[in-house]
């Protein structure tokens, strides 16, 4: 129960990476807020969930007045917050030169750069009126470290949440307030599941383990990252890519 006492909102909860990180984080003692753009999806997350353990919240982070609604939602349903996971994210692209700027580069942007912004802002503020302390986690990707197909928008915005992380981590410090990105590698949710049979073999042999990696080996390492056992842990990247950096 390492999470025990601690409210965290979890945005892109309702699935994937999210759901599991959710779960790990009830079963870890945590009060959670389920954060998505998929209300219905986030509220029957909760209704699997241990009564009074969760609530749903509707948000899309792309607006910065919901991803504010959504911290008063939760400290009002749990009295504080302590953890906020950015984690709510698109993908999806086209070669370059193909893009319209309107559909291949702005959505994406508006999801997965912006609404990371967003929540910083809107947990920051809240932490620091609560006297400080707190964690911001960030999910980030191998992209935002390196160039890849069809990845030029996905990588610039994952890229920004490795750059605001350590921005935030280092204005943020006097508050008391830690922040952490995370690069998954291949992790088996509905992003990578669209993919062809072929396509998601050659992902998986791109890892040292030769498999995807499973949403809850994501969560768990998000579960320490949100403790006081990660005090150290800060302004940094922690790549959970199964080696496909090295
Ligand atoms: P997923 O598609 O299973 O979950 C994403 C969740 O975000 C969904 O529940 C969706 O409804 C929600 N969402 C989408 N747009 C939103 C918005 N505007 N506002 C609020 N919620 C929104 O995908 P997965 O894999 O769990 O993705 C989670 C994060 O992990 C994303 O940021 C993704 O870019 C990142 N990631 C995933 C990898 C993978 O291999 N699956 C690898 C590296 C990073």
């Amino acid at each position: 129960m390492r999470l025990e006492g601690k409210v965290a909102l979890i945005t892109g909860g309702a699935s994937g990476i999210g759901l599991a990180t959710v779960q790990k984080f009830v079963e870890e003692g945590a009060k959670v807020a389920v954060a998505d753009i998929n209300a219905a999806r986030a509220q029957e997350v909760v209704d699997t969930l241990p009564a009074g353990s969760a609530i749903a919240v509707g948000v899309n982070v792309a607006v910065f007045a919901e991803v504010e609604a959504a911290v008063a939602s939760t400290v009002e349903a749990f009295g504080k917050l302590d953890v906020i996971f950015n984690n709510a994210g698109i993908a999806g692209g086209k070669p370059l030169l193909e893009h319209d700027p309107a559909v291949d580069y702005e959505p994406l942007i508006r999801v997965d750069q912006d609404g990371v912004y967003y929540g910083i802002l809107a947990a920051g503020r809240q932490f620091r009126a609560q006297g400080g302390g707190g964690v911001i986690i960030s999910t980030s990707s191998i992209y935002g470290e390196q160039a890849a197909e069809l990845s030029f928008t996905y990588s610039a915005a994952k890229a920004a949440v490795i750059s605001f992380t350590r921005s935030a981590a280092y204005e943020l410090a006097e508050y008391g307030i830690r922040a952490v990105a995370i690069t998954p590698g291949r992790v088996g949710t509905a992003i990578i599941n669209q993919f062809s049979d072929d396509l998601k073999a050659t992902f998986a042999s791109e890892q040292l383990r030769n498999k995807m990696t499973e949403p809850i080996e994501i969560a768990n390492v998000v579960a320490f990252l949100a403790s006081d056992e990660a005090n150290v842990i800060n302004g940094t990247v922690v790549h959970v890519d199964d080696g496909y950096s090295v």
